[in-house]
């Protein structure tokens, strides 16, 4: 425990009931399916992507508007800002628990989906965290340059699928090691903060290009040396044992955030030891695991899809209708649904109910389908 264990307890205090709905539905997917066939870890793959879009082609509709109550730059390198989100009226916003994210829709109808990193005890404020990916497609530039405080944004969410507190979880794992890269702190943040409230044994590696350019260090401090920072230009690009402690065993879990190579160098690290569970966000989409080819049939036009074994029905999608709506590409936004007349869906996401899939709904992003063909309307 760290000397500032007992103001920690008080502001970020445990939900009083563990939340039951981090991630919804019990079917695990295919991924997983097959990962534990290839190894004894668990893995379980959340994924990000940002991506610019044309404004037409967004789903208009969000839950709430948001106010920016606050701009602050936490890396010394003024490359990332946070910033804090309240409702006009100051209301209480929705609760959130640790992992959770953000729709953000941005003035120029760009959609992205950001980490929450603040404290889930502060009912008016939600904190998101950007980096400025100067080349990257424009949202980061856009979160830097064009919001103000005082700039009316609309939010949808907070959702999760990056669940930290979750029965059957947490509670068994003996200790629990986090590891971020870079930006990829935000979500761990909170989950830090919330394993030092249950009082886990757990550590954080921190890694990074430089010192300046990694977010929230003066908010680690509190810490002590439950947290390692690594950077490259210190000690040269991490290898895999370079990532965990060198005694990982059965029981621990991981929960890390970053950029693909670092997670294939974790999951690469843990391969052998049975026992550990590894929970990753990424900054890209997942691969498609287990995938068959199929067609799709676009019920307004009569337009056959072939859809390959290796590719998302979104993407074949895209390839004829670069206009389809889309956003997370990881089948938790809900963007990308259609609904589908003909033809036996494989749902491969975790966020329609039961009545919506029996509607007809899917998620073009992950699901793909059981007979040769889908007849679906856009
Ligand atoms: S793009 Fe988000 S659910 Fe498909």
């Amino acid at each position: 425990m760290t000397p500032n264990a007992p103001e920690l307890t008080q502001r970020w205090p445990a939900p009083r009931k563990i939340p039951v709905d981090l991630r919804r539905g019990k079917r695990r997917d295919s991924i997983l399916r097959i990962l534990d066939v290839l190894v004894s870890t668990q893995v379980k793959v959340a994924v990000l992507i940002h991506r610019d879009e044309p404004p037409e082609n967004r789903i208009d509709e969000y839950k709430t508007t948001l106010t920016v109550s606050e701009r602050t730059t936490v890396a010394t390198d003024n490359d990332v800002v946070s910033l804090e989100l309240r409702a006009p009226g100051g209301s209480d916003l929705e609760r959130w628990y640790p992992g959770a994210h953000l729709d953000l829709y941005l003035p120029s109808g760009r959609i992205r989906q950001y980490s929450l990193c603040g404290d889930p005890a502060d009912r008016r404020c939600y904190r998101i965290a950007v980096r400025r990916i100067p080349d990257g497609g424009g949202g980061s530039n856009e979160v830097h340059d064009e919001l103000p405080v005082g700039t009316v944004v609309g939010v949808r969410g907070p959702r999760n699928a990056f669940g930290f507190v979750e029965p059957g979880r947490i509670e068994r794992a003996k200790r629990v090691h986090f590891v971020a890269g870079g930006i990829g702190i935000t979500p761990i943040l909170p989950m830090v903060r919330e394993a030092e409230r249950m009082g886990l044994d757990w550590s954080l590696m921190y890694v990074g290009r430089e010192r300046r350019t990694l977010p929230f260090l003066e908010e680690l401090s509190s810490f002590g040396d439950r947290v390692t920072i690594r950077t490259d230009d210190e000690y040269g690009l991490p290898a895999a044992n370079d990532l965990l402690p060198p005694n990982v065993r059965s029981g621990d879990a991981i929960y890390c955030c970053g950029p693909v190579p670092m997670m294939d160098l974790i999951t690469a690290c843990v391969r052998n030891e049975p026992g550990v569970e590894v929970h990753a966000e990424r900054f890209s989409a997942a691969p498609v695991v287990d995938g068959r080819p199929f067609r799709i049939q676009l019920a307004r036009t009569g337009q056959v899809i072939d859809v390959a074994a290796d590719q998302t029905a979104l993407d074949a999608v895209l390839r004829v209708n670069p206009k389809a709506p889309y956003s997370c590409r990881q089948g938790f936004c809900g963007t990308c649904m259609v609904h589908v007349s003909d033809g036996d869906v494989d749902h491969r996401d975790n966020s329609l109910s039961p009545a919506e899939r029996a509607a007809g709904k899917m998620l073009l992003c992950v699901s793909r389908s059981n007979s040769p063909c889908l007849t679906v309307t856009t």
